[in-house]
């Protein structure tokens, strides 16, 4: 039988499982780490990848602004790389990051050849904005971080704020 792999948001059954795949890659410094609560409480961010209701591949996309996102916790199961699933999660967080209305996106990574070839060039650390280092604070290495900055631009069109269609429409009689 076929096996099917998808993309999707995730939802409150996959918190374990998320959990559990980026505990490794947190413990080796690769990602920042996170506790359950903390993806309990960031969840509509993440994005997962499934291989039949196998929850193989996530990522987060953090907003700071209409102008700019960052990917977070980038994680593919070690036995499923190579395979275009770190692809399809870039691609899904960035369609995330686009239908919210945001222009540009950014990582700060170790693996700044993958982002590379995600069509990610690198720039200047000192490019970011001062509010994405309030997270890297709390990194043992923060003083010494060796991470690389790459950015993607989502659209060309000017800088505009927000607009969202309502979540609740109220119709009075
Ligand atoms: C980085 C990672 C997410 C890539 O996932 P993956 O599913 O193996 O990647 P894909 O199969 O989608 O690869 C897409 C392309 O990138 C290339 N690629 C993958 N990993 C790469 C790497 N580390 N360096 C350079 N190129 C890489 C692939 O060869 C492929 O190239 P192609 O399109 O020319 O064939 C995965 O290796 C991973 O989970 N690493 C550990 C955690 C990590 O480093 N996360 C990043 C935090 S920012």
């Amino acid at each position: 039988m076929p096996h099917d792999i998808s993309v999707r948001m995730a939802g409150v059954d996959d918190v374990d499982a998320i959990h559990a795949l980026l505990l490794p890659f947190a413990e080796t410094h690769i990602i920042l780490p996170r506790t359950r609560d903390n993806i309990f409480q960031h969840l509509q961010e993440f994005v997962v990848a499934m291989y039949d209701n196998d929850l193989i591949g996530v990522v987060a996309v953090h907003i700071y602004g209409s102008n700019l996102a960052e990917i977070r916790s980038l994680v593919v199961r070690e036995d499923m790389h190579g395979r275009g699933i770190g692809r399809l999660l870039i691609e899904g967080c960035e369609k995330w990051a686009t239908q919210l209305g945001v222009a540009r996106i950014f990582a700060l990574t170790y693996v700044p050849d993958f982002f590379a070839k995600m069509g990610y060039p690198r720039v200047r650390r000192e490019s970011l904005p001062h509010k994405v280092w309030t997270v890297c604070v709390h990194c043992e290495k923060f003083t010494d971080c060796d991470e690389v900055a790459v950015e993607k631009r989502l659209s060309d069109a000017p800088i505009e704020p927000m607009r969202m269609p309502p979540i609740i429409e109220i119709h009075q009689a």
